[in-house]
């Protein structure tokens, strides 16, 4: 507990002004050091002779300013974070409405591997004040014992109110009974592969090329992959094989092509061959700007397509909260591999979720970031078609990357290279590939603003000139 020395002056009055501005010098100057423990209001208010009304106005003005904090039970004690960058700001606004959420600059650095990639929504436009305002709804409604380990599927809320957007939004069969909520689509995947492996030896067709980060979870969870080619109508059908396959057919990965309707009809007749079954990532299809995104595969064939998806896109890939809508025995066999594994997801965010679909809060920033990622790619394709016309633009009008195929001796990793130093999040194709094909790279415009995309493509240019090879 800090002994303070505080001087007042009694003539000035303002006595509680005068001790909060006492204790701010203290704390700015470095007397009173982060995590301090302050004396108890009654004690400071005995000691200076005030009464002790004056100095809980005093801590209260200081806590809402950030130099303090304060818990019942806990007391008051100086704010373990440096102050200078804590905003003041005045009480009595504070009391009003809640605290404004801003980024700050301490976010802790991220290693490059898991940090930013092509996929990666603009994280500057997380929904802070309405995501804030679904978590103190939570906190402020749910009863204690709906924090205890849940249903490792999932809080039933958030099955409920997902199954009806998945219906709504994903022409998806989803029902709460055969939806399970996972931490993300790399978790629903891992689950689905590890449940499907236990019941038989499993032959698992993935597109080629595909997202190299899932490849070692695909093996992990016990599947022997099986590369299919992709070509402008998506996955080729004709040459699947294997019991299962791995498709994102509303928006090929990496590149940005679409199933068409008649290989999506091939599809839907292979898999009711036999017992297999296919894996829909549906990754990021709220993000189709030219039409209605089309309706996933799950919804014509739900006893044999599994999907999968999340927020990864929609909110950020940080939140982990992501779905899977199974056919019921196999719901339930994730559902219990879930439980298996580590006891479900945690339960506070899931009811947050829950609230932000049911309140319209996800819809309604799903529209606001549709406009602003449509706006961002036409903004890059158009730099790319003034600038960089031998460069071709593949794929549909959808999602958060582009999928660049190269000109003529232009190198996959240099060019990626050169556009991460000019601020673009770029990977080269090559680690996707199976087998080979033309250079090419993806890069992501979520986090490029409009006003950006030329300069950025001119610099490419630029620095691309003389086709520099590796
Ligand atoms: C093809 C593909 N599927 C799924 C995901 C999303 O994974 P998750 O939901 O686990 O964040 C990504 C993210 O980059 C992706 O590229």
């Amino acid at each position: 507990m800090a002994d303070l020395h505080i001087q007042i002056s009694r003539d000035k009055g303002g006595i509680a002004g005068q001790i909060a501005s006492e204790l701010r010098d203290a704390v700015r100057g470095g007397r009173l050091a982060p995590g301090t423990r302050l004396p108890a209001t009654r004690d400071l208010a005995g000691d200076l002779q005030v009464s002790r009304g004056v100095v809980v106005e005093a801590y209260e003005q200081l806590v809402a300013e950030g130099f303090l904090v304060s818990r019942v039970g806990a007391g008051t004690r100086v704010t373990p974070v440096p102050p200078a960058r804590v905003a003041p700001r005045r009480r009595a606004a504070a009391q009003e409405r809640p605290t404004p959420v801003r980024p700050t600059s301490d976010t802790p650095a991220c290693a490059p591997y898991y940090g930013h990639r092509p996929t990666s929504p603009d994280l500057s436009h997380f929904p802070r004040e309405r995501w804030l305002a679904a978590v103190r709804h939570v906190l402020a409604t749910v009863p204690s014992d709906a924090l205890d380990y849940g249903d490792p599927g999932g809080v039933p809320e958030l099955r409920e109110e997902l199954a009806g957007y998945l219906r709504r939004v994903r022409a998806a069969d989803a029902r709460p009974e055969n939806l399970i909520i996972v931490g993300g689509v790399a978790q629903g995947l891992s689950l689905v592969l590890h449940v499907l492996s236990q019941r038989r030896a499993l032959r698992l067709a993935v597109e080629d090329p595909t997202s190299h980060r899932q490849v070692p979870l695909l093996r992990r969870a016990g599947a022997h992959l099986v590369p299919v080619p992709v070509d402008e109508d998506g996955l080729d059908v004709r040459r699947l094989s294997g019991d299962a396959v791995l498709v994102t057919p509303a928006h090929q990965f990496p590149t940005g092509v679409v199933l068409s309707p008649s290989r999506r009809a091939a599809l839907m007749e292979w898999v009711h061959v036999g017992g297999r079954v296919i894996l829909e990532d549906d990754y990021d299809a709220e993000f189709r700007f030219d039409r209605d995104p089309v309706g996933c595969l799950q919804g014509l064939a739900p006893d044999r397509v599994i999907l999968s998806g999340s927020v990864s896109k929609a909110l950020a890939p940080g939140l982990r909260l992501g779905w899977v809508a199974a056919p019921p025995d196999l719901a339930e066999d994730v559902r219990r591999a879930r439980g298996e594994l580590d006891l479900g997801s945690p339960v506070i965010e899931q009811y947050a979720l829950a609230h932000f679909l049911r309140t319209g809060g996800y819809d309604k920033h799903l529209r606001r970031m549709r406009r602003e990622y449509r706006r961002r790619r036409d903004a890059l394709v158009r730099a790319l078609a003034c600038e960089l016309p031998a460069i071709s633009v593949k794929g549909i009008d959808a999602g958060l990357h582009v999928y660049l195929e190269l000109p003529d001796g232009w190198d996959e990793p240099r060019t990626a290279r050169v556009a991460r130093e000019l601020g673009l999040s770029a990977e080269p194709v090559g680690p996707m590939r199976q087998s080979p094909g033309k250079p090419a790279v993806v890069v992501g415009f979520a986090r490029l603003p409009g006003h950006k995309a030329a300069e950025a493509v001119q610099g490419l240019k630029v620095r691309m000139s003389g086709h520099v090879t590796d």
